[in-house]
């Protein structure tokens, strides 16, 4: 894999390239040598593309001009295959600011699932940081790695995946008191804040995505009963769009209103008792193993996959990969 998680300069083959074409239909194709992407309107031949700049306007065989970029980030998340739900851009972006990642850090990870918010923390933590991330299903794992290699042509070598849970494999993984930060996304975050205390350096971040404000409240507290963090921030990212032509400047008539809530808290150094931790941790939180019994994954809304679906989307992300791999490798990739 190349250095860059991200191409740069004129199209070279190996290249994912986004293409705009008639009435604002678009496909995502990897530059090869003697590819043609087909569709009703005629054939355009990636020859074409090659050397010209990002952000080019190619012609087909039946004269329709397609605008050519390469997907950014976000483009490619929204589209690549799935095995579990996404962390959505904007929420990875308030992840990466409120958890603080710093190029350079090492950073635990869970879960896995389609492996959107590795790619995000890859990209943030560089070359010289470091991401251990942990899946405890073998084919959401084998989804994220598919889609990483097909983002960025290969396996970073700073990216290491651990199949299995967190609260087993974690202390196991990394030395105790190592880690800069832990970002947990998965349905029962406060079942890990035990091995992630022990991870954690002094000062370390742990930040948490949930769907519900039963789960907000749920790590929230177990959080506080440590008595080993600081007491925690939370929020949501909401983001409307406007529509701004001409006079015509208003916000969307629709918006994404709910995805999930981040709360984040740090770890205080062995030992340490801030005097407002030292009366919380008396209080008796108000709710029991009941109440979490609720939270499966159809009761909060989660859609749970089907084998064969998962199965399908595992297919789907190694022959994007396959093709995105060999063809960075000077080899043939499957056709467009
Ligand atoms: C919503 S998905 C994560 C999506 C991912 N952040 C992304 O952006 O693509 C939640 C994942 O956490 C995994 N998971 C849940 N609890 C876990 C645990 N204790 N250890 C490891 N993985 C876990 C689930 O199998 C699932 O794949």
């Amino acid at each position: 894999m190349t250095d860059d998680l991200q191409p740069r300069g004129p199209f070279r083959y190996g290249d994912r390239v986004q293409l705009t074409g008639p009435k604002g239909r678009m496909h995502t194709i990897t530059l090869r040598e003697g590819g043609e992407l087909h569709t009703h309107h005629g054939v355009l031949r990636h020859e074409v593309l090659v050397g010209q700049p990002d952000g080019s306007v190619a012609t087909n065989s039946g004269g329709h001009e397609y605008l050519a970029l390469r997907p950014l980030l976000r483009d490619f998340v929204m589209s690549m295959p799935r095995g579990a739900a996404i962390v959505y851009p904007k929420d990875a972006a308030q992840i990466l600011a409120a958890a603080d990642i710093f190029p350079g850090a090492t950073v635990v990870e869970a879960g896995v699932g389609s492996g959107a918010l590795s790619l995000w923390l890859l990209r943030a933590i560089g070359d010289q940081g470091r991401l251990v991330s942990f899946e405890r299903r073998g084919e959401f794992a084998e989804v994220a790695e598919a889609n990483v290699a097909t983002f960025t042509g290969g396996t970073p070598a700073n990216w290491s995946i651990v199949v299995g849970d967190l609260v087993e494999s974690l202390p196991g993984a990394v030395e105790p008191g190592t880690v800069d930060r832990v970002v947990l996304d998965m349905l029962a975050p406060w079942e890990c804040i035990d091995v992630v205390a022990d991870a954690l350096a002094p000062g370390g971040v742990v930040l948490c995505y949930v769907a519900t404000a039963t789960q907000l409240s749920r790590v929230a507290e177990y959080l506080r009963g440590t008595g080993l963090f600081t007491d925690p921030d939370a929020s949501e990212t909401m983001i409307r769009g406007w529509h701004v032509e001409g006079l015509a400047v208003r916000p969307d008539h629709r918006m994404v209103a709910h995805t999930g809530f981040l709360i984040t808290a740090r770890r205080l150094a062995p030992g340490a008792i801030p005097p407002d931790v030292r009366k919380r941790a008396l209080k008796k939180p108000s709710y029991d193993d009941a109440d979490v019994e609720i939270w499966t994954p159809g009761a909060v809304g989660d859609r749970e996959i089907t084998d064969k679906n998962l199965r399908k989307r595992v297919r789907e992300a190694q022959r994007a990969a396959r093709s995105s791999v060999s063809t960075s490798d000077g080899h043939d990739g499957d056709s467009a």
